[in-house]
């Protein structure tokens, strides 16, 4: 990341009609801000300083005066606030919105609001991670409730913060990857993205994949592309860490491993994979499931959990590969063909003692 900026708010000028016109007439802002006007013109802009409204501010560079982004918010009912913001695209990744977050939610509280709040779209990675960054705690899911200029609407995270919450980031159950991945010098694992979408869906969609899993049925390659594009969210949420295995080299895509943190208060974590055809055989699945398991000790789960069809010995050697041990037959646990139960192997590994 670029260093920080010594940043300041101030009141929207004349002057600064053109950076609002570039920034949002940016793809990205329009993405996620839809109700923009769209193009966004030079008249837009003007309304929108002319419009002197304090609920709204200016983020710039404290030394330049540079416009760096924008921050404002909408009063809510009993002392809360929405908060907004954009940063102009040159001037992002130098931690300009979490910082114009800090500054303007000090105001905020200072002028006696209690509960501050930001929406986020579920794909909106870096607006999630700003969120976090400024210490607002997330909520859960607001079902519809942004909207697109089509009139369509859209599920959004709540985040909020409240005037007696304590300073710094708010806490994530499950971190970052150290580098961004995981590997042992033959597969790399990497967190999900919306490209992921299409390999992903041609490995979900064959038949002894969506058969063992637990969800069915992929519909179609847009929906998987969307729970790729939204897998990030789960993983901040501290929910599930979803990753593609590709091979190092190469970056061949090799299938899809997950770690579900289904039992936070025990500390307990499940593993999930599948691979694609061509990469079965070679010993990959277990290695992800080394990697991943082995990561789920370092950031202090205490079991690793995993479990497979009795008739899934393919699954069951890669578990005891990865060091997993047969724990029991837990009757009727998974979904069989046709609306019946079968029973599941439940296989663990424990924290080794000198993590
Ligand atoms: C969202 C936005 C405001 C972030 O601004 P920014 O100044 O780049 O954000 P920061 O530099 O403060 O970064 C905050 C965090 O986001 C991460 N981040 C930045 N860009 C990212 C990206 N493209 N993908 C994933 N994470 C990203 C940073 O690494 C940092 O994470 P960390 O705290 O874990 O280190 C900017 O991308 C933007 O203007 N987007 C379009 C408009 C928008 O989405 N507004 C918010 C609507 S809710």
């Amino acid at each position: 990341m670029n260093p920080a900026v010594n940043m300041a708010l101030r009141p929207w000028r004349e002057g600064d009609a053109d950076d609002l016109v570039e920034a949002c007439n940016d793809p990205l802002t329009q993405r996620y801000l839809p109700l923009l006007p769209d193009p966004y013109t030079r008249s837009d802009a003007l309304a929108y300083i002319g419009n002197g409204d304090t609920a709204r501010a200016a983020v710039v560079d404290r030394d330049t005066d540079e416009v760096l982004g924008a921050i404002g918010y909408t009063p809510g009912r009993d002392g809360g606030a929405e908060i907004g913001y954009w940063v102009m695209p040159a001037a992002r990744g130098r931690r300009v919105a979490t910082t114009a977050v800090e500054l303007f939610s000090a105001q905020l509280f200072q002028s006696d609001f209690q509960r501050l709040y930001l929406q986020t779209a579920l794909p909106n990675l870096a607006s999630q991670r700003v969120a976090i960054a400024a210490g607002f705690v997330r909520e859960g899911i607001a079902r519809g409730a942004s909207r697109n200029r089509d009139g369509s609407r859209y599920d959004t995270v709540v985040w909020a913060r409240l005037a007696d919450d304590p300073p710094g980031p708010s806490p994530r159950a499950l971190p970052d990857l150290p580098d961004g991945r995981l590997t042992d010098g033959v597969v790399v694992l990497r967190p999900l993205t919306e490209d992921d979408g299409l390999v992903t869906y041609d490995m979900r969609i064959l038949p002894e994949v969506s058969g063992r899993s637990v969800v069915g049925q992929p519909i179609d390659p847009a929906a998987v592309t969307r729970q790729c594009a939204e897998s990030g969210a789960k993983w901040l949420a501290g929910q599930r860490a979803e990753m593609t295995i590709r091979r190092a080299g190469d970056d061949a895509y090799l299938g899809e491993i997950a770690l579900y943190y289904a039992e936070p208060l025990l500390r307990e974590a499940m593993i999930g994979y599948s691979l694609a055809p061509e990469a079965r055989g070679h010993g990959y699945a277990a290695r992800a499931a080394r990697l991943v398991t082995d990561w789920g000790f370092e950031i202090g789960m205490n079991r690793m959990i995993a479990g497979t069809a009795v008739d899934n010995v393919a699954s069951q050697r890669v578990l005891e590969a990865a060091g997993y041990s047969r724990e029991s037959v837990q009757l009727t646990r998974l979904p069989g063909p046709d609306g019946t139960r079968i029973d599941n192997v439940a296989f663990a590994k424990l924290r080794p003692a000198a993590i």
